[in-house]
Protein backbone atom coordinates (compact mmCIF):
# COMPACT_ATOMS: atom_id res chain seq x y z
CA UNK A 1 0.00 0.00 0.00
CA UNK A 2 2.75 2.69 1.04
CA UNK A 3 4.90 1.64 -2.45
CA UNK A 4 1.81 2.47 -4.49
CA UNK A 5 1.23 5.33 -2.11
CA UNK A 6 5.38 6.56 -3.10
CA UNK A 7 4.46 5.99 -6.81
CA UNK A 8 1.46 7.87 -6.80
CA UNK A 9 3.43 10.61 -5.02
CA UNK A 10 5.99 9.92 -8.31
CA UNK A 11 3.62 10.63 -10.70
CA UNK A 12 2.29 13.66 -9.12
CA UNK A 13 6.23 15.41 -9.12
CA UNK A 14 6.79 14.37 -12.68
CA UNK A 15 3.89 15.55 -13.76
CA UNK A 16 4.85 18.77 -12.17
CA UNK A 17 8.55 18.57 -13.66
CA UNK A 18 10.20 17.03 -11.04
CA UNK A 19 13.05 13.92 -12.70
CA UNK A 20 14.19 11.54 -9.56
CA UNK A 21 17.68 12.48 -8.42
CA UNK A 22 20.41 9.60 -8.87
CA UNK A 23 21.11 9.91 -4.69
CA UNK A 24 19.63 12.14 -1.61
CA UNK A 25 22.51 14.19 -1.98
CA UNK A 26 21.63 15.93 -5.34
CA UNK A 27 17.58 16.02 -4.34
CA UNK A 28 15.80 19.12 -3.89
CA UNK A 29 12.60 17.67 -2.29
CA UNK A 30 13.03 14.52 -0.04
CA UNK A 31 9.75 12.82 1.03
CA UNK A 32 9.77 10.25 3.60
CA UNK A 33 7.00 7.98 3.03
CA UNK A 34 6.36 6.38 6.77
CA UNK A 35 4.31 3.50 8.15
CA UNK A 36 3.26 3.12 11.45
CA UNK A 37 2.18 -0.58 11.81
CA UNK A 38 5.15 -1.46 14.00
CA UNK A 39 7.22 0.36 16.43
CA UNK A 40 10.08 -0.60 14.56
CA UNK A 41 9.13 1.43 11.33
CA UNK A 42 8.71 3.96 13.17
CA UNK A 43 12.32 3.82 14.91
CA UNK A 44 14.00 3.07 11.11
CA UNK A 45 12.21 6.40 10.04
CA UNK A 46 12.91 8.51 13.00
CA UNK A 47 16.80 7.76 12.37
CA UNK A 48 16.89 8.48 8.81
CA UNK A 49 14.89 11.82 9.17
CA UNK A 50 17.95 12.55 11.86
CA UNK A 51 20.77 11.48 9.32
CA UNK A 52 19.11 13.25 6.65
CA UNK A 53 19.56 17.01 8.70
CA UNK A 54 23.42 17.71 7.91
CA UNK A 55 22.20 17.64 3.72
CA UNK A 56 19.92 20.66 4.87
CA UNK A 57 23.02 22.62 5.89
CA UNK A 58 25.00 21.46 2.79
CA UNK A 59 21.52 22.56 0.35
CA UNK A 60 19.61 25.41 1.49
CA UNK A 61 17.35 24.50 -1.13
CA UNK A 62 16.25 21.41 0.24
CA UNK A 63 12.79 20.71 1.10
CA UNK A 64 12.00 17.88 3.36
CA UNK A 65 8.55 16.69 3.82
CA UNK A 66 7.04 13.44 5.26
CA UNK A 67 4.33 11.45 4.34
CA UNK A 68 2.34 8.60 5.33
CA UNK A 69 1.01 7.60 8.83
CA UNK A 70 3.08 8.65 10.99
CA UNK A 71 2.97 11.86 9.37
CA UNK A 72 -0.99 11.49 10.04
CA UNK A 73 -0.63 10.55 13.86
CA UNK A 74 1.87 12.85 14.62
CA UNK A 75 2.98 15.58 11.72
CA UNK A 76 2.66 18.30 13.71
CA UNK A 77 4.67 16.95 16.72
CA UNK A 78 7.37 16.01 14.15
CA UNK A 79 7.29 19.63 13.03
CA UNK A 80 7.95 21.54 16.21
CA UNK A 81 10.34 19.12 17.01
CA UNK A 82 12.56 18.66 13.41
CA UNK A 83 13.07 22.55 12.31
CA UNK A 84 14.85 20.62 9.18
CA UNK A 85 11.35 19.48 7.73
CA UNK A 86 8.71 21.40 5.62
CA UNK A 87 6.19 19.79 5.12
CA UNK A 88 4.19 17.06 6.46
CA UNK A 89 1.03 15.30 4.47
CA UNK A 90 -0.79 12.42 5.46
CA UNK A 91 -2.56 9.41 3.37
CA UNK A 92 -5.43 10.75 3.14
CA UNK A 93 -3.98 13.79 1.30
CA UNK A 94 -1.83 12.89 -1.51
CA UNK A 95 -3.91 14.35 -3.95
CA UNK A 96 -2.65 18.03 -2.58
CA UNK A 97 0.99 17.64 -2.47
CA UNK A 98 1.23 19.81 -5.37
CA UNK A 99 -0.28 22.47 -3.83
CA UNK A 100 1.60 22.09 -0.76
CA UNK A 101 5.15 22.34 -2.46
CA UNK A 102 3.53 25.61 -4.48
CA UNK A 103 1.01 27.35 -1.33
CA UNK A 104 4.31 26.42 0.84
CA UNK A 105 1.29 25.13 3.55
CA UNK A 106 3.26 22.73 5.90
CA UNK A 107 0.47 20.60 7.27
CA UNK A 108 -2.05 18.69 5.21
CA UNK A 109 -3.99 16.00 7.70
CA UNK A 110 -7.04 16.11 8.11
CA UNK A 111 -9.52 13.08 7.44
CA UNK A 112 -10.77 12.98 3.77
CA UNK A 113 -13.41 11.36 3.63
CA UNK A 114 -14.18 12.18 -0.51
CA UNK A 115 -11.91 9.92 -2.85
CA UNK A 116 -10.27 12.97 -4.55
CA UNK A 117 -6.91 10.79 -5.64
CA UNK A 118 -8.16 8.47 -7.90
CA UNK A 119 -7.17 9.69 -11.20
CA UNK A 120 -3.06 10.55 -9.56
CA UNK A 121 -0.98 9.49 -12.45
CA UNK A 122 1.22 6.76 -10.76
CA UNK A 123 4.62 6.93 -11.52
CA UNK A 124 5.49 2.81 -12.11
CA UNK A 125 9.02 1.42 -11.86
CA UNK A 126 8.04 -1.91 -13.24
CA UNK A 127 6.39 -2.34 -16.56
CA UNK A 128 4.90 -6.16 -16.11
CA UNK A 129 3.15 -5.87 -12.97
CA UNK A 130 1.00 -3.08 -11.24
CA UNK A 131 -0.40 -2.33 -7.97
CA UNK A 132 -4.41 -0.71 -7.96
CA UNK A 133 -5.70 1.00 -5.34
CA UNK A 134 -9.37 0.23 -5.44
CA UNK A 135 -10.60 1.23 -1.71
CA UNK A 136 -8.79 3.31 1.07
CA UNK A 137 -9.28 3.35 4.66
CA UNK A 138 -10.79 0.34 7.19
CA UNK A 139 -13.57 0.26 9.32
CA UNK A 140 -12.65 -2.39 11.34
CA UNK A 141 -10.87 -1.45 14.14
CA UNK A 142 -8.93 -4.35 15.07
CA UNK A 143 -7.50 -3.88 18.17
CA UNK A 144 -4.22 -3.64 17.59
CA UNK A 145 -4.04 -1.73 14.51
CA UNK A 146 -3.29 1.53 13.67
CA UNK A 147 -4.33 1.88 10.28
CA UNK A 148 -8.34 2.68 10.94
CA UNK A 149 -6.98 5.93 12.19
CA UNK A 150 -4.51 7.31 10.13
CA UNK A 151 -6.06 6.01 6.74
CA UNK A 152 -9.46 6.30 7.95
CA UNK A 153 -12.99 4.94 6.85
CA UNK A 154 -13.29 2.82 4.36
CA UNK A 155 -14.22 3.90 0.69
CA UNK A 156 -14.59 2.49 -2.57
CA UNK A 157 -13.27 3.61 -5.59
CA UNK A 158 -15.75 3.64 -8.63
CA UNK A 159 -15.39 0.36 -10.59
CA UNK A 160 -15.21 2.44 -14.01
CA UNK A 161 -12.60 4.38 -12.85
CA UNK A 162 -10.63 1.36 -11.89
CA UNK A 163 -11.50 -0.47 -14.85
CA UNK A 164 -10.01 3.09 -17.33
CA UNK A 165 -6.38 2.53 -15.01
CA UNK A 166 -6.41 -1.07 -15.58
CA UNK A 167 -7.09 -0.67 -19.23
CA UNK A 168 -4.28 2.02 -19.85
CA UNK A 169 -2.12 -0.39 -17.94
CA UNK A 170 -2.75 -3.38 -20.67
CA UNK A 171 -2.73 -1.21 -23.50
CA UNK A 172 1.00 -0.26 -22.36
CA UNK A 173 2.22 -3.91 -22.23
CA UNK A 174 0.98 -4.25 -18.22
CA UNK A 175 0.41 -8.23 -17.75
CA UNK A 176 -0.56 -8.90 -13.83
CA UNK A 177 -2.93 -6.66 -11.67
CA UNK A 178 -2.67 -6.53 -8.04
CA UNK A 179 -5.90 -4.80 -6.64
CA UNK A 180 -5.10 -2.91 -3.33
CA UNK A 181 -7.08 -2.38 -0.40
CA UNK A 182 -7.16 -3.20 3.18
CA UNK A 183 -10.35 -5.30 3.16
CA UNK A 184 -10.91 -5.64 -0.57
CA UNK A 185 -13.88 -8.46 -0.03
CA UNK A 186 -15.74 -5.45 1.38
CA UNK A 187 -15.66 -3.44 -1.78
CA UNK A 188 -18.39 -1.84 -2.49
CA UNK A 189 -19.38 0.98 -4.80
CA UNK A 190 -21.32 0.68 -8.32
CA UNK A 191 -20.85 -3.24 -7.96
CA UNK A 192 -19.44 -5.45 -4.95
CA UNK A 193 -16.01 -7.19 -5.39
CA UNK A 194 -16.86 -10.22 -7.38
CA UNK A 195 -18.78 -7.92 -9.86
CA UNK A 196 -15.54 -5.91 -9.89
CA UNK A 197 -13.37 -9.09 -10.81
CA UNK A 198 -15.56 -9.85 -13.59
CA UNK A 199 -15.66 -6.28 -15.44
CA UNK A 200 -11.59 -6.50 -14.52
CA UNK A 201 -11.25 -9.96 -16.14
CA UNK A 202 -13.10 -9.04 -19.38
CA UNK A 203 -9.62 -6.65 -20.12
CA UNK A 204 -8.19 -8.02 -22.73
CA UNK A 205 -4.28 -8.02 -22.61
CA UNK A 206 -4.52 -8.08 -18.73
CA UNK A 207 -3.10 -11.64 -18.48
CA UNK A 208 -3.35 -12.19 -14.33
CA UNK A 209 -5.45 -10.58 -11.22
CA UNK A 210 -5.10 -10.75 -7.84
CA UNK A 211 -5.70 -8.97 -4.55
CA UNK A 212 -4.96 -8.38 -1.09
CA UNK A 213 -6.11 -8.40 1.46
CA UNK A 214 -8.93 -10.07 2.44
CA UNK A 215 -10.81 -10.56 5.51
CA UNK A 216 -11.71 -13.72 6.45
CA UNK A 217 -15.17 -12.51 8.24
CA UNK A 218 -15.98 -10.73 4.34
CA UNK A 219 -14.88 -14.24 1.99
CA UNK A 220 -18.33 -14.43 0.29
CA UNK A 221 -19.26 -18.07 -1.21
CA UNK A 222 -19.66 -15.42 -4.18
CA UNK A 223 -16.18 -14.77 -4.13
CA UNK A 224 -14.56 -17.73 -4.11
CA UNK A 225 -17.02 -19.23 -7.25
CA UNK A 226 -15.06 -15.99 -9.05
CA UNK A 227 -11.68 -17.60 -8.09
CA UNK A 228 -12.62 -20.99 -9.44
CA UNK A 229 -14.56 -19.35 -12.52
CA UNK A 230 -12.81 -16.39 -13.79
CA UNK A 231 -9.69 -18.06 -15.25
CA UNK A 232 -7.29 -15.00 -14.58
CA UNK A 233 -7.82 -14.49 -10.91
CA UNK A 234 -4.83 -16.36 -9.37
CA UNK A 235 -5.16 -19.57 -7.27
CA UNK A 236 -3.71 -17.81 -4.05
CA UNK A 237 -5.42 -15.95 -1.22
CA UNK A 238 -3.96 -14.08 1.24
CA UNK A 239 -5.92 -14.25 4.48
CA UNK A 240 -4.71 -12.93 7.90
CA UNK A 241 -5.35 -15.28 10.39
CA UNK A 242 -3.34 -13.16 13.82
CA UNK A 243 -4.06 -16.06 16.12
CA UNK A 244 -5.37 -19.44 16.53
CA UNK A 245 -7.02 -18.51 19.63
CA UNK A 246 -10.88 -17.87 19.46
CA UNK A 247 -9.70 -16.20 23.22
CA UNK A 248 -7.40 -13.55 21.38
CA UNK A 249 -8.85 -13.17 18.38
CA UNK A 250 -11.94 -11.85 20.31
CA UNK A 251 -10.00 -9.83 21.78
CA UNK A 252 -8.01 -8.42 18.44
CA UNK A 253 -12.28 -8.01 17.87
CA UNK A 254 -11.37 -9.68 14.36
CA UNK A 255 -14.95 -10.72 14.07
CA UNK A 256 -14.44 -14.63 13.24
CA UNK A 257 -13.81 -17.93 15.14
CA UNK A 258 -10.80 -20.15 14.36
CA UNK A 259 -13.63 -21.99 13.26
CA UNK A 260 -15.49 -19.90 10.66
CA UNK A 261 -11.74 -19.59 9.44
CA UNK A 262 -11.56 -23.15 8.95
CA UNK A 263 -14.66 -23.19 7.17
CA UNK A 264 -13.76 -20.69 4.82
CA UNK A 265 -10.28 -22.56 3.92
CA UNK A 266 -12.26 -25.46 3.61
CA UNK A 267 -14.73 -24.22 1.43
CA UNK A 268 -11.78 -22.64 -0.63
CA UNK A 269 -9.63 -26.11 -0.95
CA UNK A 270 -12.34 -27.88 -2.13
CA UNK A 271 -13.69 -25.25 -5.01
CA UNK A 272 -9.75 -24.44 -6.04
CA UNK A 273 -7.81 -27.25 -4.91
CA UNK A 274 -4.18 -25.72 -6.48
CA UNK A 275 -5.12 -22.97 -4.27
CA UNK A 276 -1.98 -21.26 -2.16
CA UNK A 277 -2.95 -19.82 1.42
CA UNK A 278 -0.72 -17.10 3.00
CA UNK A 279 -1.73 -15.69 6.20
CA UNK A 280 -0.31 -13.44 9.14
CA UNK A 281 0.19 -14.02 12.65
CA UNK A 282 0.79 -11.97 15.48
CA UNK A 283 2.49 -13.09 18.76
CA UNK A 284 2.50 -11.74 21.76
CA UNK A 285 -0.84 -10.32 22.32
CA UNK A 286 -1.62 -8.74 25.47
CA UNK A 287 -2.47 -11.67 28.14
CA UNK A 288 -1.75 -14.29 25.19
CA UNK A 289 -0.80 -17.06 27.63
CA UNK A 290 1.00 -20.42 26.31
CA UNK A 291 -1.99 -22.20 25.97
CA UNK A 292 -3.25 -19.56 23.50
CA UNK A 293 0.69 -19.97 21.66
CA UNK A 294 -0.20 -23.66 21.37
CA UNK A 295 -3.54 -23.25 19.69
CA UNK A 296 -1.65 -20.92 16.96
CA UNK A 297 1.15 -23.39 16.72
CA UNK A 298 -1.54 -26.41 16.45
CA UNK A 299 -3.84 -24.11 13.80
CA UNK A 300 -0.39 -23.63 11.89
CA UNK A 301 0.56 -27.15 11.59
CA UNK A 302 -3.43 -28.33 10.53
CA UNK A 303 -3.90 -25.28 8.24
CA UNK A 304 -0.42 -25.76 6.63
CA UNK A 305 -0.42 -22.10 5.03
CA UNK A 306 1.81 -22.23 1.78
CA UNK A 307 3.83 -19.14 3.73
CA UNK A 308 2.88 -16.83 6.66
CA UNK A 309 4.26 -13.32 8.12
CA UNK A 310 4.75 -13.08 11.42
CA UNK A 311 5.04 -10.54 13.58
CA UNK A 312 5.80 -9.51 17.39
CA UNK A 313 2.70 -7.22 18.72
CA UNK A 314 3.60 -3.97 18.93
CA UNK A 315 1.72 -1.34 20.96
CA UNK A 316 0.55 1.69 19.07
CA UNK A 317 -0.68 4.42 21.15
CA UNK A 318 -4.79 5.06 20.74
CA UNK A 319 -5.64 1.92 20.23
CA UNK A 320 -7.63 -0.50 22.30
CA UNK A 321 -4.92 -3.12 22.33
CA UNK A 322 -2.21 -0.29 23.77
CA UNK A 323 -4.91 0.05 26.56
CA UNK A 324 -4.58 -4.02 27.38
CA UNK A 325 -1.18 -4.03 27.03
CA UNK A 326 -1.16 -0.99 29.74
CA UNK A 327 -3.09 -2.66 32.26
CA UNK A 328 -0.46 -5.59 32.99
CA UNK A 329 -1.60 -7.64 29.94
CA UNK A 330 1.88 -6.88 28.30
CA UNK A 331 4.37 -9.82 27.54
CA UNK A 332 7.79 -10.37 28.53
CA UNK A 333 9.98 -9.88 25.23
CA UNK A 334 11.64 -13.09 25.55
CA UNK A 335 8.36 -15.19 25.80
CA UNK A 336 7.56 -13.21 22.15
CA UNK A 337 10.88 -13.72 20.89
CA UNK A 338 10.71 -17.46 21.87
CA UNK A 339 7.03 -18.12 20.86
CA UNK A 340 7.99 -16.14 17.28
CA UNK A 341 10.98 -18.53 16.35
CA UNK A 342 9.01 -21.25 17.05
CA UNK A 343 5.99 -20.22 14.40
CA UNK A 344 8.85 -19.30 11.95
CA UNK A 345 10.79 -22.73 12.38
CA UNK A 346 7.32 -24.64 12.26
CA UNK A 347 6.52 -23.00 8.96
CA UNK A 348 9.47 -22.81 7.68
CA UNK A 349 9.22 -26.85 7.68
CA UNK A 350 5.91 -26.53 6.07
CA UNK A 351 6.95 -24.50 3.24
CA UNK A 352 9.18 -26.60 2.12
CA UNK A 353 7.05 -29.79 2.11
CA UNK A 354 4.89 -27.85 0.20
CA UNK A 355 7.14 -26.66 -2.07
CA UNK A 356 8.79 -30.22 -2.56
CA UNK A 357 5.31 -31.56 -3.58
CA UNK A 358 5.42 -29.47 -6.43
CA UNK A 359 8.48 -31.40 -7.65
CA UNK A 360 7.85 -32.84 -11.39
CA UNK A 361 4.50 -30.73 -11.28
CA UNK A 362 4.43 -28.08 -14.68
CA UNK A 363 3.55 -25.16 -13.85
CA UNK A 364 2.66 -21.35 -15.38
CA UNK A 365 5.07 -18.52 -15.04
CA UNK A 366 4.92 -14.99 -15.77
CA UNK A 367 8.52 -14.59 -16.47
CA UNK A 368 9.81 -11.47 -14.94
CA UNK A 369 14.02 -10.85 -15.40
CA UNK A 370 17.11 -12.20 -15.02
CA UNK A 371 17.16 -13.98 -11.36
CA UNK A 372 19.00 -11.51 -8.53
CA UNK A 373 19.87 -15.05 -6.60
CA UNK A 374 20.44 -17.23 -8.92
CA UNK A 375 23.04 -15.71 -11.58
CA UNK A 376 22.59 -16.42 -15.25
CA UNK A 377 19.07 -18.10 -14.57
CA UNK A 378 15.63 -15.63 -15.35
CA UNK A 379 12.80 -15.59 -12.72
CA UNK A 380 9.17 -15.37 -12.73
CA UNK A 381 6.33 -16.07 -10.28
CA UNK A 382 4.01 -19.50 -10.46
CA UNK A 383 -0.17 -18.29 -10.46
CA UNK A 384 -0.09 -19.22 -7.10
CA UNK A 385 3.05 -16.57 -6.49
CA UNK A 386 5.83 -18.55 -5.58
CA UNK A 387 9.11 -17.42 -7.11
CA UNK A 388 10.49 -19.99 -9.87
CA UNK A 389 14.27 -20.14 -11.71
CA UNK A 390 15.32 -21.76 -14.34
CA UNK A 391 17.35 -21.38 -16.97
CA UNK A 392 16.04 -19.34 -20.53
CA UNK A 393 16.49 -16.67 -22.67
CA UNK A 394 15.85 -13.47 -21.82
CA UNK A 395 13.21 -12.67 -24.79
CA UNK A 396 10.42 -14.38 -22.85
CA UNK A 397 10.72 -12.30 -19.86
CA UNK A 398 7.47 -10.37 -19.98
CA UNK A 399 5.80 -13.78 -21.12
CA UNK A 400 3.73 -16.63 -19.68
CA UNK A 401 5.63 -20.20 -20.02
CA UNK A 402 5.56 -23.31 -18.50
CA UNK A 403 8.11 -24.43 -16.65
CA UNK A 404 9.07 -28.27 -15.01
CA UNK A 405 9.64 -28.26 -11.10
CA UNK A 406 12.64 -29.55 -10.17
CA UNK A 407 13.84 -28.64 -6.99
CA UNK A 408 12.09 -26.76 -4.23
CA UNK A 409 13.79 -24.54 -1.70
CA UNK A 410 12.03 -23.10 1.16
CA UNK A 411 11.94 -19.10 -0.62
CA UNK A 412 11.69 -20.49 -4.31
CA UNK A 413 11.30 -23.35 -6.93
CA UNK A 414 13.52 -24.40 -9.49
CA UNK A 415 12.88 -25.67 -12.65
CA UNK A 416 12.97 -26.36 -16.88
CA UNK A 417 11.81 -24.11 -19.60
CA UNK A 418 9.04 -26.93 -21.51
CA UNK A 419 7.29 -24.64 -23.83
CA UNK A 420 6.12 -21.49 -24.19
CA UNK A 421 2.23 -20.37 -23.71
CA UNK A 422 2.08 -18.53 -26.85
N1 LIG B 1 1.54 -5.25 15.98
C1 LIG B 1 1.99 -6.31 15.25
N2 LIG B 1 1.52 -6.62 14.03
C2 LIG B 1 0.55 -5.81 13.52
N3 LIG B 1 -0.10 -5.85 12.35
C3 LIG B 1 -0.95 -4.81 12.29
N4 LIG B 1 -0.87 -4.09 13.42
C4 LIG B 1 0.06 -4.69 14.20
C5 LIG B 1 0.59 -4.43 15.49
N5 LIG B 1 0.16 -3.40 16.23
C6 LIG B 1 0.09 -6.92 11.37
C7 LIG B 1 -1.18 -7.75 11.14
C8 LIG B 1 -1.63 -7.32 9.78
C9 LIG B 1 -0.31 -6.99 9.11
C10 LIG B 1 -0.42 -6.11 7.91
O1 LIG B 1 0.42 -6.34 10.12
O2 LIG B 1 -0.82 -9.12 11.14
O3 LIG B 1 -2.35 -8.34 9.10
FE1 LIG C 1 -5.95 -3.11 10.45
FE2 LIG C 1 -7.87 -4.95 10.85
FE3 LIG C 1 -8.25 -2.96 9.06
FE4 LIG C 1 -6.47 -4.91 8.50
S1 LIG C 1 -8.69 -5.18 8.76
S2 LIG C 1 -6.16 -2.68 8.26
S3 LIG C 1 -5.65 -5.37 10.56
S4 LIG C 1 -8.02 -2.73 11.29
Amino acid sequence: MNVHDSEKMSGILKAEGYAEAANTEDADLIIFNTCSIRQKAEQKFRSELGRIKLLKSKNPLLKIAVAGCIAQQRGRDILKRNPHVDYVFGPQNIHKLSAMLTTNAMVCIEDNPEIQHTDLPAERKENLKAWISIMYGCNNFCSYCIVPYTRGRERSRPSQNIYEEIHELADKGFKEVTLLGQNVNSYNSDTNFPGLLRKIEAIKGVERIRFVTSHPRDLSDELISCIKELPKICEHIHLPLQSGSGRILKLMNRGYTYEDYIEKVRKLKESIPSIAITTDIITGFPSETDNDHSITIKALRSIEFDGIFAFKFSSRQGTKAAEMDGEGGRMAEKITSQRLSEILGLQDDITLRKNEALKGTLQEVLVEGASKTDKGKITGRTRTNKIVNFEGNESVIGRLVNVEIRMAMRHSLEGRLTSQSQ
